[in-house]
C-alpha cells in the first residue's frame, strides 16, 4: 500500500466518525423521546364508551357498558344531547369527548332510502286490501285534516302477513309512491345480525331519519326476526334482539297517529308475532295478503306481459295451469316465456313459449316442495 492511499484513509476516517457518533445521538434522543410517548399510552387508562341518556343542566346521565346509570360533569364546553355516544374519564366518569355520530355508524349505509315509482296499477288482485290501505295509510298521510275534523286516529302501523312472493313489499311502495312518501326500508333479520349492540340505537335513528324526511313509510320486512315472542330471553343474542324490540314499541309509542310518519310491517309468519307488537296504537290493522285467486293471477299475468310481444296467447289457459302460483311465480312466468321466444331467435312470444315456462317453473316447483319433504 502507497502512502498516498493510506493518507486518504486517515482522512476518510476524520471525516466520517465524528458525524457518525452525531447521527447515532439524534436517533438514540429520538427512539428514546418515541418510547417514552408509547410508555405513557401504555399508562394511560382507558375511557369509556358510554351513551348518554338524558341532559340536566351542565350535568348529565350516562350508561355505563355494565347498564349503570351515572350522573356525572361535561368537561369544558362539549355539548352533548340525548341519545350520543361519549367518552369518559375512568375514574370520575366525567365527559371528555363526543363521538360524532357517523363515527359508529351512518345510518344511510344500513337502510334503504328511496321514492318509489310503483303505482296502483302495477299491482294485480287485491283490491280490497289496497282499499283498506289507502284509507289508513295513504289518506291520513295526504290528508291528515280529515281525521283530525272528525276526531279518529288512524292507526300508527299496519302489518301485510301471507305467503311470499304475494305482493307485500309492492304494496308498500305502491302507497309510498301514491302519498308522496319517502320510503325507507329495514330487513329485520339483517338488522338483528349486524347491529350486535347497536340495534335499538338504530331504530332511534331510523324514527328520527324518518321525521327528517317526512312525510315518510317505514317498512320492516321480515318483522318476526325481530318482533317474534321469545320463550327463553337469557341467551346474549336474544336479550339484544329484545331490547332492539323494546326500542321499536317506544319508539312507536312516541308518535302521534297523525304525525307524517306511518309504519308497515311485513311477514310470513304471523304465528310468531309478540302480541305487545299488535296492540291498539301500534300495528294494530292486519292486513292479510292470500295468494292470487283465479281472476287476480290473470290480472298478475297481463300486468308482466304488458309490454311484451305477443303471439296469439291464450291467457285463459294459461292462468287455469297455475293455480297456487305466487304474483312473484307469475311474473316469472312471462320472463322464461320471453327467453324461449329469444331461444328460438324469434321477436315475438307464443302460446308454445308460455305452455313451456309454465311446465318449466311448475316442475321446479315440484322440485322445491320435494326438497322440502324430503330434505
Ligand atoms: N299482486 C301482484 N301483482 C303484481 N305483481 C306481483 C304481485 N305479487 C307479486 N308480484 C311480483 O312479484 C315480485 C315480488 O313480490 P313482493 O316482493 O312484493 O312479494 P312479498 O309478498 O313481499 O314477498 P316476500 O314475503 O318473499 O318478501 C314483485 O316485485 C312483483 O313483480
Ligand atoms: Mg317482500
Amino acid at each position: 500500500m502507497g502512502i498516498l492511499s493510506k493518507k486518504k484513509e486517515q482522512v476518510l476516517e476524520k471525516d466520517i466518525a465524528p458525524t457518525s457518533i452525531h447521527e447515532e445521538n439524534q436517533l438514540l434522543k429520538s427512539s428514546l423521546s418515541y418510547l417514552k410517548t408509547e410508555l405513557s399510552k401504555f399508562k394511560e387508562l382507558p375511557l369509556l364508551v358510554c351513551e348518554a341518556r338524558k341532559v340536566l343542566d351542565n350535568k348529565v346521565m350516562i350508561k355505563v357498558p355494565n347498564g349503570s346509570q351515572f350522573l356525572v360533569n361535561i368537561s369544558g364546553n362539549i355539548k352533548v344531547e340525548t341519545g350520543d355516544t361519549v367518552l369518559v374519564e375512568q375514574r370520575s366518569l366525567t365527559v371528555v369527548q363526543k363521538l360524532e355520530k357517523s363515527r359508529t355508524f351512518d345510518i344511510e349505509d344500513f337502510v334503504i332510502v328511496e321514492k318509489p315509482n310503483i303505482n296502483w296499477s302495477d299491482v294485480g288482485g287485491l283490491e280490497e286490501q289496497i282499499n283498506e290501505i289507502k284509507e289508513v295509510v295513504e289518506l291520513p298521510l295526504l290528508k291528515p285534516e280529515i281525521f283530525k275534523n272528525i276526531g279518529i286516529e288512524p292507526p300508527k302501523g299496519i302489518l301485510l302477513y301471507g305467503p311470499p312472493g304475494t305482493g307485500k313489499t309492492l304494496l308498500a311502495k305502491a302507497v309510498a309512491t301514491s302519498a308522496k312518501a319517502t320510503f325507507i326500508e329495514i330487513v329485520a333479520s339483517e338488522l338483528v345480525q349486524k347491529f350486535i349492540g347497536e340495534g335499538a340505537k338504530l331504530v332511534r335513528e331510523i324514527f328520527s331519519l324518518a321525521r327528517e324526511k317526512a312525510p315518510s313509510i317505514i317498512f320492516i320486512d321480515e318483522i318476526d326476526a325481530l318482533a317474534a315472542e321469545r320463550l327463553d330471553a337469557g341467551v346474549s343474542g336474544e336479550r339484544e334482539v329484545q331490547r332492539t324490540f323494546m326500542q321499536l314499541l317506544t319508539e312507536i309509542d312516541g308518535f302521534k297517529s297523525l304525525d307524517n310518519v306511518k309504519i308497515i310491517g311485513a311477514t310470513n309468519r304471523f304465528d310468531v308475532l309478540d302480541p305487545a307488537l299488535l296492540r291498539p296504537g301500534r300495528f294494530d290493522r292486519l292486513i292479510e295478503i292470500p295468494l292470487p285467486d283465479e281472476k287476480a293471477r290473470m290480472q298478475i299475468l297481463k300486468i308482466h306481459s304488458k309490454r311484451m310481444k305477443l303471439n296469439d296467447v291464450d291467457y285463459d289457459e294459461i292462468v287455469s295451469k297455475i293455480e297456487g302460483f305466487n304474483g312473484a311465480e307469475v311474473r316469472a312466468i312471462c320472463t322464461e316465456a320471453g327467453y324461449f321466444a329469444i331461444r328460438e331467435n324469434r321477436n315475438s312470444i307464443n302460446h308454445d313459449d308460455f305452455s313451456k315456462a309454465v311446465e318449466k317453473l311448475s316442475g321446479k316447483s315440484d322440485d322445491e316442495e320435494y326438497a322440502e319433504i324430503y330434505g
